[in-house]
């Protein structure tokens, strides 16, 4: 009996399981109905009497020894199964992932410009830090002219004679174009531009432009007015027409604002068009011979148009937006409504 007990105590020092049933066949190895400790207690009835106290105090501290081991080992396995020895549960329900969308305003631009790919025109872009002179002196801005007001403008150096500032719209693409590209030109100058303007639900400091500009021989009013009413009628439904009423901008002559019929009312008059029938979309002209001239181009040989629009009105007006400010708040429950809005 005391060699079976000496190898016992030796055999579980150096005990190892991986798994809980290891632990467990173990346990019924020794412990069990006819486990080897179990049996050692039966043959201690056997004992000679004068043997019986030594023989009983070892018994007694071989099953607290086994005891203490099992439930040692019961604990490690438990500890390391749950740091990762444990297999997944593939049935349990993956965690939800949540998927970004595009911004309405990178929607709409999106679908912009792919109209006017369609027409031929290539994307050309160009600095936001812009000089005085892209954005406004070839552009037919004289000098200290009012006309600079109608662009409230962010500077960033003063001081100069060509000072760098903000740009106001995205013409200084255009003139950067013709200054480099030859001719014919044809292209739509997406980005953002920057105004000193109080911010409502009609206007922003910060908001985005599209502007088109077409330079080649014999090009007339009568192309300008072709083109717009294309560009309107793909983006806001083919039943759509236009109006055009004559406007001022120093870079173009003669000039106008481009109206579409509303597309909410079909011209019977509603609060989105204030009953107008009418809803105002783009500024637009034959390029003035200066601007021309002043890039190099041969006014005499050359005629060209140009329009320019907001990105976040042609917006408003497709997707009935009342208020500018949304575009600019990344309001998720506003964003994502357009989860579903689909590029074309
Ligand atoms: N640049 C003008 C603006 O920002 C828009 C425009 C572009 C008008 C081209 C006429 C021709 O308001």
């Amino acid at each position: 009996m005391k060699e079976d007990i000496e190898r016992i105590l030796s055999e579980l020092a150096g005990l190892k399981c991986q798994t809980e049933k290891e632990v467990e066949e173990a346990r019924v190895r020794l412990l069990g109905k006819k486990g080897e400790v179990t049996k050692l207690f039966e043959d201690f009835r056997t004992v000679s009497p004068e043997l019986k106290r030594e023989f009983g105090q070892k018994l007694n501290l071989l099953k607290k020894a086994v005891t203490e081991k099992l439930e040692e080992l019961k604990g490690s396995v438990a500890s390391s199964s749950s740091a990762g020895g444990k297999k997944e549960d593939a049935t349990l329900p993956g965690d939800p992932m949540t998927l970004g969308s595009r911004h309405p305003v990178s929607i709409a631009r999106q679908e912009i410009i792919n109209i006017f790919r369609k027409f031929g025109y290539d994307v050309a872009e160009g600095p936001e830090i812009e000089d005085d002179y892209h954005v406004f002196e070839a552009l037919n801005f004289p000098p200290n002219h009012p006309a600079r007001d109608m662009q409230d403008t962010f500077f960033v150096s003063t001081g100069h004679p060509n000072p760098l500032l903000l740009r106001t719209h995205t013409s200084s693409v255009q003139v950067r174009t013709m200054e480099k590209q030859s001719l014919p030109i044809r292209v739509v100058c997406p980005g953002r531009v920057f105004r000193n303007e109080a911010i409502s639900a009609r206007a922003h400091c910060i908001f985005h432009q599209i502007e088109g500009l077409y330079v080649d021989e014999n090009v007339t009013f009568a192309d300008l007015k072709q083109a717009i009413l294309l560009f309107a009628r793909e983006m806001f439904g083919a039943e759509t027409e236009i109006r055009m009423r004559p406007s001022y901008f120093p870079f173009t002559e003669p000039s106008a604002e481009v109206d579409v019929s509303c597309n909410i009312c079909h011209g019977k008059g509603c609060n989105i068009c204030k009953g107008t029938g009418w809803l105002e979309i783009l500024g637009c002209g034959m390029v003035d011979p200066n601007v021309l001239e002043a890039s190099g181009i041969d006014s005499h040989k050359y005629s060209g148009f140009a329009f320019g629009m907001g990105v976040e009105r042609i917006a408003m007006l497709k997707w009935q937006v009342n208020d500018l400010r949304h575009y600019f708040e990344n309001d998720m429950r506003f964003l994502k409504e357009f989860n579903t809005c689909v590029e074309v």
